[in-house]
């Protein structure tokens, strides 16, 4: 399962956030929404753990083999750090796809996604994912700020605060909040989510983000009777669910993030 994946670029983003794409055949075409990769860095022997990141997307060559996996990623401290220095060419290794990712009900007819943050980084796949499968999404999408959105945007000439319609059927709609009304809803992502739950039928909500807000989308995913689903970080060591680092406590029991998640149904999860 470890894959020696060479850099394709690695690029600085908008507010702070860098992206990473490697050659990783192997990771690329098994990868499903909401799993993570292991990534070692290797020549940098001081960073022995690993780090996961989530899968951000996958592309294709121009032959159509998907043998590109594509990252987004904040600089937390000495790894991340470690990791912006790379360049194409350099090489680290991937473990993965490693984890549980989404699992949408097989009748959903239409899905609300919200992300905080970088936790939007595993639900844009998933987009994609639902989308080519016919599934009407909503994206609520939460960030500090517009240079924060931005990057994700990938585009500066949005002028509306209203839910961008992406693709022009209203089958994928995106709506931002900034914490600083810099770009889309002044306010928190979790308004957006109440605002939609009120106002439309779901039959699936995904949510990733910082754990407080994971909390309320999943109360009110259940106060509106919508299945949702809720992608949990911890700490991991292995990755592979032998080590015990990255536990959660569910009702039925304690769970490994890495190996169990890290997408748990909402309704088991505990929250701390
Ligand atoms: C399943 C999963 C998916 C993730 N996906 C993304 C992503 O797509 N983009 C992104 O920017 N970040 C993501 N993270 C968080 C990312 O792994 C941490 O920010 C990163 O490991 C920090 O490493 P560091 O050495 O820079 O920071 P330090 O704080 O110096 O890390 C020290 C140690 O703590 C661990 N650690 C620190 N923070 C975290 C954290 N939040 N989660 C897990 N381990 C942590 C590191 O792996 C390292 O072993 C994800 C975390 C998990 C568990
Ligand atoms: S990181 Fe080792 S069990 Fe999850």
């Amino acid at each position: 399962m470890d894959e020696i994946a060479g850099v394709v670029s690695n690029t600085k983003l908008t507010g702070g956030l860098w992206q990473l794409v490697v050659r990783a055949p192997e990771l690329a075409r098994s990868a499903q929404p909401g799993q993570f990769a292991h990534i070692r860095l290797s020549g940098h022997g001081e960073h022995v753990l690993r780090r996961p990141l989530s899968i951000h997307d996958v592309y294709a060559d121009r032959r159509g083999d998907f043998d590109y996996v594509s990252f987004i990623y904040q600089i937390i401290g000495a790894g991340t750090e470690t990791l912006a220095s790379y360049r194409m060419e350099d090489s680290l290794e991937v473990l993965g796809p490693l984890g549980r990712g989404w699992h949408p009900p097989e009748a959903t007819g239409k899905a609300l996604l919200v992300g905080g943050g970088v936790g939007y980084v595993p639900l844009m796949l998933l987009a994609g994912t639902l989308h080519a499968r016919g599934i009407e999404t909503l994206s609520a999408i939460g960030m500090r700020d517009r240079d924060n959105a931005l990057a994700f945007y990938g585009a500066s000439s949005y002028r509306t605060w209203d839910v961008r319609d992406v693709e022009g059927s209203g089958r994928v709609r995106e709506a931002w909040a900034t914490d600083d009304g810099s770009f889309g809803h002044h306010g928190l992502v979790t308004e957006l989510s109440a605002h939609f739950l009120g106002e439309e039928d779901f039959d699936y909500v995904a949510a990733c983000g910082p754990e407080p807000m994971m909390r309320i989308v999943a109360e009110q995913a259940q106060a509106a009777g919508v299945y949702c689903e809720v992608s949990l970080e911890r700490h991991m060591a292995c990755g592979i669910g032998a080590c015990l680092s990255c536990i959660v406590a569910t009702t039925e029991g304690q769970k490994r993030a890495c190996a169990d998640g890290p997408v748990f149904s909402a309704r088991e999860v505990i929250w701390q």
